[in-house]
């Protein structure tokens, strides 16, 4: 691979955030797992919360599913696509969900700007992460305005790229021609993955957590708790 801006910055660059996020989260959840929150400020004001809250992850979870969907499944979404009322139905769709969450965003920012409670606990790690994310969005939205039928394309260039970064043979000329809109949306992924462990997209990883459950939850251990005064009674007296 010849080394260019291209190859260095989604050949090279990905690997680099992806170790030190794997790395942040490591050292995170043995200092101090306790912080794997986002920290709420929901008691200094909840309407417009609410408000923002909904849409906002209503609409990137769901926009996030299909990426993932996609990555692991590109032929169902090309041959999904095949037939134009069902690719149509599609980008209505991401575009609908990407406004959603377009306007969950904004409503975030409202309330950061306008409620003086709120402003007072936002911090410079908060206003980092609303960029990101507005950048995010923005990208997202207008590629998919700008540039038809993205959920086909995705499939096609942006998938194999991503799976030759994951088998660390990067292969950056699957996305060397997308334009410069794109190229800020897929980079900027990599800075969101990057911050996670260090801000409070951390809370993102908290399905974590359940999966215990799914996979078998350790056994409970039960103690026995009697003032060391009073014998333990024996239960084979019982008997
Ligand atoms: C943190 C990760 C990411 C987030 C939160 C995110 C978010 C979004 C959003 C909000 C949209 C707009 C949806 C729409 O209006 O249709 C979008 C579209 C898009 N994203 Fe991402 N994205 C992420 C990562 C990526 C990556 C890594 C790639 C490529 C390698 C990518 C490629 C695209 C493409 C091609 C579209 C346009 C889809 C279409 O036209 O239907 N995204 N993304």
């Amino acid at each position: 691979m010849d080394w260019n801006w291209n190859s260095f910055l989604f050949g090279g660059v990905p690997y680099v955030f992806i170790m030190i996020a794997i790395v942040g989260t490591i050292w995170r959840y043995a200092s101090n797992r306790y912080s794997w929150s986002s920290l709420s400020s929901q008691f200094l004001e909840n309407k417009v919360l609410f408000y923002g809250a909904f849409p906002w992850h209503f609409g990137i979870i769901l926009i996030l599913l299909a990426h993932i969907f996609a990555i692991f499944f590109p032929g169902v979404v090309l041959a999904w696509n095949a037939e134009p009322v069902r690719l149509a139905i599609l980008e209505v769709s991401g575009l609908a969900l990407g406004f959603l969450a377009g306007f969950g965003l904004l409503m975030f920012i409202y309330r950061r700007l306008t409620d003086s409670r709120v402003r007072a606990v936002t911090s410079s790690w908060d206003v980092l992460i609303i960029i990101v994310l507005i950048i995010q969005v923005v990208t997202g939205v207008l590629t998919a305005i700008l540039f038809k039928w993205g959920s086909s394309w995705f499939a096609a260039s942006a998938v194999p790229w991503i799976w030759s970064v994951i088998v660390l043979q990067p292969d950056t000329s699957f996305i060397a021609n997308l334009h410069i809109i794109t190229k800020i949306h897929i980079f900027n992924a990599m800075v969101f993955i990057l911050l996670i462990p260090f801000s409070r997209f951390v809370h993102f990883l908290a399905f974590i957590g359940p999966l215990q459950y799914v996979f078998g939850r350790p056994y409970q251990l039960v103690r026995w708790y009697a003032p060391r005064t009073r014998r333990v009674p024996n239960i084979r007296q019982y008997k």
